[in-house]
């Protein structure tokens, strides 16, 4: 399995017909930014999906990977997200060029409102997502983003956005791992036709020593990486695990070789505690 033999990972079909990836690798602050493994990930694994924020702070370094993968643009899909210090139309503009020009390219695959919360005291965080969505929704027009989607919100943010907006986010990104199977969230996006996309899929490592997931993980003779990540995209879940080691990227992509059975599924969905190892979005208004 590997892009030298042809192999890229499957896609699944967004609400405007555009194909995003199933599997991508995440570029999250901890641990930093590897140039090695993202191109790793890009030139030898099959992967076509990168996920960045401007928040993470590595938007000049992907542009570098974005340069020397050797692949071309229409073949990447290139995930970014807007914080919320630029909520509001036309700041939400602005830094959606500036992250274009960071990172060296003219339009993005995906574009995420990060989080619900606009962090700017004193103002509505309800009116400020809809202005920077409306913001989003126009640059979804002009074709500068080939689709946009928000992060972290849940079923009321999404309702108030679907009361004063138009377009309905085609992805919303969240915390989806073992310990944190938010099944309602995703029952409301998928019948309102958006596709939910997980990350931290390994729980940032805790999950990795969970007893039930080394069970399955000896059953099936593959490492607990894999299997969190078999789990998460056979449930359908657009998944973006994160390594800055190649042998570890490696490894994550090595996950459409093999099913897990419908009781090891049940034994997985069995571990939701409900815990965060990101943020918890429920209480923002
Ligand atoms: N939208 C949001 O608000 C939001 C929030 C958090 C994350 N994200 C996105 O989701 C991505 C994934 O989340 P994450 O990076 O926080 O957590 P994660 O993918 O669940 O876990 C990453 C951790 O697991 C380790 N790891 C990776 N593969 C491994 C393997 N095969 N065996 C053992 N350890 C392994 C990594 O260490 P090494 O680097 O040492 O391998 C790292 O410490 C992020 O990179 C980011 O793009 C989005």
């Amino acid at each position: 399995m590997s892009s030298a033999q042809g192999w890229t990972s499957p896609t699944v079909t967004l609400s405007n017909g555009m194909q995003m990836p199933i599997l991508g690798i995440g570029t999250s602050q901890i641990g930093g930014f590897s140039q090695d493994a993202v191109l790793h990930a890009l030139r030898d694994c099959g992967i076509r999906l990168t996920d960045t924020s401007k928040y993470n702070g590595f938007e000049a370094q992907l542009a570098e990977a974005i340069r020397d993968c050797g692949i071309a643009r229409g073949h990447l899909w290139l995930t970014n997200k807007l914080w919320p210090e630029d909520y509001g139309y036309e700041t939400a503009l602005s830094a959606f060029h500036k992250s274009c020009s960071h990172m060296g390219v003219k339009y993005l695959d995906l574009y995420m409102l990060h989080w619900p919360d606009s962090m700017q005291p004193g103002h509505s965080n309800r009116q400020l997502r809809a202005e920077a969505w409306r913001a989003l929704e126009d640059l979804y027009e002009e074709g500068l983003c080939r689709s946009i989607g928000v992060s972290n919100f849940m079923v009321h943010h999404l309702e108030q956005l679907k009361q004063d907006c138009t377009v309905v986010p085609h992805v919303n990104q969240v915390e989806y791992h073992p310990f944190q199977q938010p099944n309602e969230l995703i029952e409301y996006c998928r019948h309102e036709g958006i596709t939910f996309q997980g990350y931290c899929p390994l729980a940032k490592g805790q999950a990795l020593n969970n007893p039930t997931i080394i069970q399955v993980a000896q059953k099936y003779g593959h490492t607990p990486a894999q299997i969190c990540i078999r789990w998460s995209i056979q449930n359908e879940v657009i998944t973006i695990p994160k390594s800055t080691k190649r042998e570890r990227v490696a490894e994550n992509c090595q996950v459409f070789d093999f099913q897990l059975d419908e009781e090891d599924m049940e034994a997985i969905n069995k571990l939701h505690d409900g815990r965060h190892v990101a943020w918890d979005p429920t209480h923002v208004e």
